[in-house]
């Protein structure tokens, strides 16, 4: 039986977040280069996304490419930003006839001009789209978000559009790049790394973490449907006691 039969459609989280990693290790206990690693990892994107609109899920974001990862062999980001540019076009009419809005975090001016171009063309293409968000956290960094939410903050109190006494914890999420998306009620990380790395520090503070062992060429539907299931056998509590929920 499926885990997706399992799954209480009537209790589902909004928000899946995930760290898709371990697209080099895959690919390299294969004896093949790592950019091998993340054309595979294109089709475990695939599944994820199938999986997330047959449920119904709202909102799927992909970390797709951190700030750090600017760090790695040119080739390798190269290949990276062709793989991206790559999927959108050739994802556009499946995204359409999925209802898929594409939305981006991140430092989108850090992208190559023709990365620019192709992602702006497929947000603009899929706005309307009312199903899943598809969020592509791109040259996404969370310190960064903070810094840059704490800087528009501090500009609007210099120029006397809001008090001191105003910033609280909606003010802020207003400011970060994830200010149209609720918080993720699961943070998913393959690879059996069990770290964050720099990914949406603000938004998990409430979040369930999975660390999962599979390398991310290997995360299928029944991954994300078995991920949903075990999230919804845990117990949320949000500080107060298990009598009190
Ligand atoms: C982590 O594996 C993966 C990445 C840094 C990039 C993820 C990109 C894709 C799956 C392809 C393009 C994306 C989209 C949305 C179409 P790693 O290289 O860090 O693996 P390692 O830890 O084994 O070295």
């Amino acid at each position: 039986m499926s885990f997706k039969d399992k799954i209480d459609k009537n209790n589902l989280p909004q928000h899946i977040a995930i760290i898709m990693d371990g697209n080099g290790r895959w690919a390299k206990e294969k004896g093949e280069l790592r950019v091998f690693g993340h054309k595979n990892g294109v089709t475990a994107v695939r599944e994820a996304l199938e999986a997330s609109v047959e449920i119904g899920l709202k909102y799927l974001t992909l970390y797709a490419f951190s700030t750090e990862n600017w760090n790695r062999p040119q080739f390798e980001v190269d290949a990276l930003m062709e793989l991206l540019v790559n999927s959108l076009n050739q994802e556009l009419p499946t995204f359409q006839e999925n209802n898929i809005r594409v939305n981006s975090i991140g430092r989108m001016s850090d992208l190559p001009d023709h990365c620019q171009v192709t992602l702006q063309s497929t947000i603009d293409q899929t706005k309307n789209n009312t199903g899943c968000t598809l969020t592509l956290a791109l040259s996404y960094g969370s310190r960064q978000e903070i810094l840059d939410a704490t800087k528009a903050i501090a500009e609007k109190v210099k120029k006397g559009e809001i008090s001191i006494d105003e910033i609280n914890e909606d003010l802020f999420s207003q400011n970060l790049y994830t200010n149209n998306i609720p918080d993720p009620d699961l943070l998913i990380r393959t690879s059996g790394e069990e770290r964050i790395s720099n990914y949406m520090l603000w938004q998990i503070a409430y979040s369930e973490l999975f660390f999962l062992p599979i390398m991310w060429p290997e995360f299928s539907r029944e991954t994300l449907f078995e991920c949903i299931y075990l999230f919804q056998n845990r117990e949320r509590r949000f500080g107060k006691t298990s009598e009190q929920l």
